[in-house]
């Protein structure tokens, strides 16, 4: 997979930026601060709706604008989309596809694949559990594009309760109160368990790949692991973690979606008196977590500073070789961008990634300084520039398209 064009027209610090990118490796240098990595974050928005490094959409508009947009020209193999999407605040995105009437922003899900390590992978294991639930879920829409409007839908209908737990908990449980939470407890349990049962998916395929390319990045012995937590069956992520070893595959993973659904429906009645007290819903999804370990040692609080980047480079590996498991025609491979990474790795890890990126149809490499950038990379080198606040972005390569004040 690959873009051949990039627009960005106020997104983060660009104004308006055209990018021409080539297959095989594109290496975007610059300054700290100058709009590498909003370049990065970019085309993973285009694959995920999400970005890598905040919960919600309003940062990436420029300030003072009142939408974002993205244009890419995607191609997979012989097959082109023209991707647009309008990130707008306040209200609905919408997208175009093939210069198209505007349609859901969830349309256009499962067109572009993309697989983005940075240095706030690290957060993956350190971070809070939003951070981890948001790793599967970015995998979730990428492989199953319906999942994207799902993921929309339970989040309404999750507000829309918590709204109502706030009025009970303000005026007191009244019989349409109580007529009305159980409409609200169907469709949490309906949504979530559909959710629910992808992220499940994603976790066992992620699984045996995550231990393998843990083993490839490391010296060690160990295996890496990874357990769901469940508010299903008894995770809370406000109780103080009791460092135990969970068992690895969750009895959950077998379930169907419907037997997931009734599970959560008990749950929530069983939660009910707590979630009145508080206000908020304490099952579903929402409140899940991934517990990591070597062998049976957590990783977090407990791994090394080597180990816990090893894990995470892992955690983004994998994810690369589901995408290949997952479709695996020429022409298919997720689009890989490594944004300052190789700055961070010792020689193995460094060599591991370069090895990768050579399978790769395109390669999207930030960094501040070429040094940090393995040589055969280097063929086709962009500088991102800030002037007046606004960045904007500058081909090095091929002496006649280089313009304006790029001498260095
Ligand atoms: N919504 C926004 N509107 C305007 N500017 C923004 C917005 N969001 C981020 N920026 C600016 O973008 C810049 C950061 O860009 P980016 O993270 O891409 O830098 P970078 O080139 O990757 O730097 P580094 O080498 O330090 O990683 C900051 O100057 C920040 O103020
Ligand atoms: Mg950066």
């Amino acid at each position: 997979m690959r873009l051949s064009q990039l627009v960005l027209q106020n997104f983060r610090s660009y104004h308006e930026a055209d990018l021409a990118l080539q297959p095989g490796p594109n290496v975007l240098l610059g300054y700290n601060g100058v709009g590498k990595t909003n370049i990065a974050e970019a085309i993973g928005y285009l694959s995920s709706l999400s970005s890598h490094r905040v919960p919600h959409d309003p940062p990436l508009i420029r300030h003072g604008a009142s939408q974002a947009i993205l244009r890419a020209q995607a191609h997979r193999g012989s097959q082109e989309a023209y991707l647009e999407v309008e990130i707008n605040p306040g209200r609905a995105n919408r997208a175009r596809i093939n210069r198209g009437a505007p349609v859901r922003s969830t349309e256009i899900l499962g067109i572009l694949r993309s697989v983005l390590f940075a240095p706030e992978d690290l957060e993956l294991i350190k971070g809070s559990p939003s951070v981890r639930r948001r790793l599967f879920d970015t995998l979730a829409v990428q492989m199953r594009p319906a999942l994207g409007a799902l993921r929309q839908e339970y989040e309404k209908v999750l507000r829309q309760r918590n709204a109502l737990l706030k009025s009970i908990r303000h005026e007191g449980f009244t019989p349409t109160h109580e007529s009305t939470l159980e409409v609200w407890d169907q469709q949490l349990a309906t949504t979530g368990a559909r959710l629910l049962k992808t992220r499940l998916e994603m976790l066992a395929a992620l699984r045996p790949h995550v231990a393998e390319a843990y083993h490839e990045l490391s010296e060690s012995v160990r295996t890496a692991r990874m357990s769901y937590l469940s508010s299903l069956t008894g995770h809370d992520e406000d109780a103080e973690h009791a460092q135990t070893d969970p068992a690895e595959s969750s009895p959950l993973e077998s379930a169907a979606a419907e037997e997931l659904a009734e599970q959560l429906l008990a749950a929530l009645r069983a939660a009910r008196k707590k979630e009145r007290e508080r206000g908020i819903t304490l099952v579903g999804p929402h409140r899940d977590d991934v517990h990591f370990s070597l062998d049976a040692t957590p990783v977090k609080g407990y791994a090394s500073h080597g180990e816990t980047w090893s894990f995470a480079l892992a955690l983004r590996l994998a994810t690369y070789r589901v995408m290949l498991d997952d479709d695996p025609a020429a022409g298919a491979e997720p689009i890989l961008i490594l944004d300052d990474v190789f700055a961070e790795l010792d020689a193995r890890r460094r060599r591991r990634l370069a090895q990768l990126a050579t399978g790769a149809e395109q390669l999207i490499v930030t960094a501040a300084v070429d040094d940090d950038v393995p040589e055969q990379l280097l063929a086709n080198a962009y500088r991102v520039e800030s002037a007046d606040q606004l960045s904007s972005v500058v081909p090095l390569s091929g002496s006649e398209s280089t313009t304006g004040p790029s001498d260095d």
